[in-house]
């Protein structure tokens, strides 16, 4: 869908087009949705997690300097354009200021900053395929684009997890880097390496949008607080989510896409137990695996927001994301893994 809403703040001041000022550089940043196979939740206690980068939603962002006037201060406006963008709320907005600060120190940019930065996402919003982190990512690629600074991988991680904690309170990293990744991860720690995937797997994701918003700030403080009164669960549900993901690890490199398929399941009915999914989701889930997917979970944050169910082949991902839609899904998206993959190039 083509842009259907936008909103603007303005950092200090008022919003750009900067009296006695001269439209200058413009700069350009870009950046993508992701989709969490397994360990989400578990990842922000330490285990492993999957994911991989889902390439057709886009976050693009430019940054229009404007140049003259070295007085007053800084002047920097943002616009976010895209479906769901009219409830970008609160905490996405203290997020975008706090990545300009961090931006300006960690540059370093000691003049005076004005700037327009237009921010187009793809990536619809609460779903749990990175909208937040894959702005950052775009409007911080946008800015040292404009102000000519050469940011390293980890700067650049540095200052999308800075305005990550903004919006999610307690984040691992996780959508940080896979928003940037050209290829499946394995995620633990803050780093992130590529996922050997065999020649021989054939597989391709379904990913499909519930249509109902989950917010991760919420469904990360439900989990701790859940921990806190139960620390034994939490041990239970990290030992069991790390065993499962470094399973489906070894199942990916050695070309096992139904013994992965069921890491995805088992997942689901660990992340179910802990009270992250929903009815909806939970029936979406059962319905992929009527419909022959190899398995299926939840993705992402929770409390509603997507799934990810795994297909043999492009005709059995078809199948699953036509089933998914007449069980309501209000959209799905193909993402081929290994085999599937290289032939889809
Ligand atoms: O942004 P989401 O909804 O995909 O959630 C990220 C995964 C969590 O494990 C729930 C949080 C985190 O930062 O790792």
């Amino acid at each position: 869908m083509a842009t259907t809403n936008s909103l603007t703040f303005t950092h200090h001041g008022d919003s750009a087009g900067d009296p006695g000022a001269e439209r200058g550089r413009i700069g350009a940043g870009r950046a993508h949705g992701k989709a969490i196979l397994l360990g989400e939740h578990a990842v922000v206690y330490g285990a492993p997690a999957l994911a991989v980068p889902v390439a057709q939603l886009a976050a693009t962002a430019s940054a229009t300097r404007w140049t003259g006037r070295d007085e007053g201060a800084d002047k920097i406006s943002f616009a976010i354009a895209g479906p769901g963008t009219a409830s970008v709320t609160p905490p996405d907005m203290d997020s975008l200021r706090h990545l300009v600060t961090e931006f300006k120190a960690r540059a370093p940019v000691v003049e005076r900053m004005s700037v327009d930065v237009l921010i187009d996402c793809e990536i619809p919003q609460g779903r749990g395929l990175g909208s937040s982190a894959a702005c950052a990512r775009a409007a911080v690629l946008a800015l040292a684009d404009v102000f000519d600074r050469r940011l390293d991988a980890e700067a650049v991680f540095d200052l999308v997890q800075a305005s990550e904690k903004v919006v999610h309170g307690r984040a691992s990293g996780i959508d940080a880097l896979a928003t940037g990744a050209t290829s499946p991860i394995v995620f633990r720690a803050g780093a992130a390496r590529e996922l050997p995937i065999a020649a021989r797997f054939d597989g391709v994701l379904v990913i499909a949008d519930s249509g109902v918003g989950g917010s991760t700030r919420d469904a990360v403080e439900l989990v701790r607080r859940r921990f806190e009164r139960d620390p034994a669960a939490r041990e239970t549900f990290v030992y069991r989510v790390s065993g499962l993901t470094r399973a489906a690890v070894r199942d990916l490199a050695d070309g096992r896409p139904g013994d992965f398929g069921a890491r995805l399941t088992e997942n689901h009915g660990l992340l179910r137990d802990i009270g992250i999914s929903t009815d909806q989701i939970d029936g979406l889930v059962e319905a992929a695996l009527a419909a022959g997917a190899l398995g299926a979970k939840i993705s992402g944050g929770g409390l509603g927001g997507c799934l990810v169910a795994l297909a043999g082949d492009h005709r059995g991902a078809a199948a699953v994301a036509r089933r998914l839609c007449e069980a309501g899904a209000v959209r799905t998206w193909v993402v081929p893994v290994g085999r599937s993959a290289s032939h889809a190039h």
